[in-house]
């Protein structure tokens, strides 16, 4: 079996200013001085992205964007490129979260540009997908993440694939203290590894970083992490307390124990 890296990273979403952002960012480098296995991002708002940067350079933190827009550059008032979050110390970005495909207009059409942006620029995209409560009251779960992984994927080459991460965010889990079972998010993250396999082949899907998301805690990172596909969490809410975070981050480590 492929020994995948644990990445676990922090979404902070519109949460906190420049100075609380850095406090949290110094917190957390406090708190995890040691590297450890796993791989942590921390995704604070874009305007802050150069100020932690500065408080967790040199580092094992890594840093990264919530969001980009699929240009380079031009008359796209109050968007940020690829090129300018890279400029800005960041190494990854989050692609298609729930939040922006309901409320920001990214389509499977915008996700699939911002992930080839991403790469082009030379970035990570971290790529979210997930049903809402009403797919998976209809069963639709497989159907509705088979077609985003694969709309994501639209057009990258398999020497570019790899590196993706896919996060598996199922609507209904977010934000609502009421996670996924972790045999049913390893069931999903089943699927999309699947969806990866076909596509690309089994070594590249076992290869692949792929993560859950929604509702995470320090209480129940463990039993998820305990599960084969889950190679760690992106977590919202839990990623804003430096103590709660770092034993997400920790619990990981048993992926390569
Ligand atoms: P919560 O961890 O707050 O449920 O948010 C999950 C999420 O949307 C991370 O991107």
């Amino acid at each position: 079996m492929t020994i995948r890296r644990p990445i676990v990273a922090g979404n902070w979403k519109m949460n906190t200013t420049v100075a609380e952002a850095v406090v949290l960012a110094t917190s957390l480098r406090t708190v995890m001085h040691d590297g450890g296995p796993t791989e942590v991002v921390l995704c604070p708002p874009s305007v802050s992205l150069v100020s932690v940067h500065g408080a967790i350079h040199g580092t094992h933190l890594g840093l990264g964007a919530q969001n980009v827009h699929f240009e380079t550059h031009g008359a796209d008032t109050g968007e940020v490129s690829v090129g300018m979050v890279g400029s800005a110390g960041a190494s990854y970005v989050i692609v298609g979260h729930s939040e922006r495909r309901a409320r920001f207009g990214d389509t499977d059409e915008v996700v699939s540009r911002k992930v080839r942006a991403v790469l082009t620029g030379g970035l990570t995209p971290i790529v979210c997908v997930g049903e809402t409560l009403e797919e998976y009251d209809d069963g639709a779960t497989a159907a509705v993440v088979t077609r985003q992984v694969r709309a994501a994927l639209e057009g990258i080459p398999a020497v570019e694939v790899g590196g993706i991460v896919i996060a598996y965010e199922p609507i209904w889990a977010i934000g609502t203290g009421r996670p996924a079972t972790p045999e049913g998010a390893n069931a999903t993250v089943g699927v999309i590894r699947g969806v990866v396999a076909d596509l690309y082949g089994h070594e590249i899907a076992d290869g692949m970083r792929m993560q859950y998301g929604g509702s995470v805690t320090a209480s129940n990172a463990a039993s998820l992490f305990a599960q084969p596909h889950i190679d760690g969490a992106l977590v919202g809410g839990a990623s804003l307390v430096a103590e709660g975070f770092a034993t997400i981050v920790a619990a990981a480590a048993v992926r390569v124990a």
